[in-house]
C-alpha cells in the first residue's frame, strides 16, 4: 500500500466514525424488502457500505471521482457484494435513470453541489411513490430548508442535529491525529502532501468558526 492510499484508508476510517448518523437515519425508515437506493455522491462509499450492512437491498452508488470509486469498487469486490452494489461515474446534474426507479435516495455531504432545494425537486422523479429521500446537508438556513421540504413535494419524517462538537470529536480530533501521523512520511510525495495540507486546512477553518460546523439529516417521503 502507498503512504496516498494508507492516508485515504485512514480518512476512511475517521468517516466511518460518524456512520452511527447514516445508522440512525436508516432506522427512521420502515422497513423496506430488498429497496431500490440510489446514493448519490458516493465517494469512497464509507457510508453506502453502511447501508448495505442495514438492509438487503440493491444500491446504486454515483460519483464523478473516479479515484474514490476505484476504491469504493475494491471495497464492494472485497465484501462479496457486487451482486447488488455497482458504482456509477456520472454527475448528479447528468441523472437520467427512469422515473420512479428507487425506493429510496440517499445523499450525505453532496447536495450543495445543486443546492438542497433543486436536489429535492430534481431528485423526486426518480423515486417510487412514497419513496424516501434522506439528506445530510449543512445545517445553514435550518428554517428555510424545512419550509422547502413541502413545497418541493415531501413530507418530514423526521431531522437530527450533529453539532460543533460530534464533527470535533468525532471527525477533526481523529483526522488531525492521522494528519500527524502521516506527515513525516509525506516529504517526497506532493501528492499526498497536497492532500493533508487540504485536510489540515479544513480543521483550521473549524477552529476558526467552530459554530458553523453543524449538519442536519433530513428524512422525508415524497409526497
Ligand atoms: C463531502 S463528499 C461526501 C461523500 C460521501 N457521501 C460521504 O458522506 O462520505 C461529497 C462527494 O460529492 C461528490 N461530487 C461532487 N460533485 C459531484 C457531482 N457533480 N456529481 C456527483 N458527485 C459529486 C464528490 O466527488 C464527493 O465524493
Amino acid at each position: 500500500m502507498t503512504t496516498l492510499e494508507k492516508f485515504e484508508s485512514g480518512k476512511d476510517l475517521v468517516r466511518a466514525r460518524l456512520c452511527k448518523f447514516t445508522k440512525k437515519a436508516f432506522k427512521l425508515l420502515p422497513r423496506i424488502d430488498r429497496p431500490a437506493i440510489l446514493d448519490v455522491g458516493c465517494g469512497s462509499g464509507v457510508s453506502t457500505m453502511e447501508l448495505a450492512k442495514l438492509c438487503d437491498g440493491r444500491i446504486v452508488a454515483l460519483d464523478i471521482d473516479e479515484r474514490a470509486l476505484a476504491r469504493f469498487d475494491a471495497k464492494i469486490k472485497k465484501a462479496g457484494l457486487s451482486h447488488r452494489m455497482r458504482t456509477l461515474r456520472r454527475s448528479m446534474v447528468d441523472m437520467d435513470f427512469p422515473e420512479q426507479s428507487f425506493d429510496i435516495i440517499w445523499s450525505e455531504g453532496s447536495i450543495y453541489v445543486v443546492g438542497f432545494e433543486k436536489g429535492l425537486r430534481d431528485w423526486a422523479r426518480f423515486l417510487k411513490p412514497n419513496g424516501f429521500l434522506v439528506v445530510h446537508d449543512e445545517t445553514g438556513n435550518l428554517q428555510e430548508k424545512l419550509r422547502k421540504i413541502s413545497s418541493c413535494g415531501y413530507d418530514l419524517i423526521d431531522y437530527f442535529i450533529l453539532d460543533q462538537d460530534v464533527w470535533w470529536n468525532e471527525y477533526c480530533v481523529p483526522l488531525q491525529k492521522l494528519i500527524d501521523e502521516m506527515r513525516p512520511q509525506c516529504a517526497n510525495d506532493p501528492e499526498l502532501l497536497a492532500l493533508i495540507d487540504r485536510n489540515q486546512r479544513e480543521i483550521d477553518m473549524f477552529k476558526v468558526t467552530p459554530e458553523q460546523y453543524h449538519s442536519t439529516c433530513f428524512i422525508m417521503r415524497k409526497q
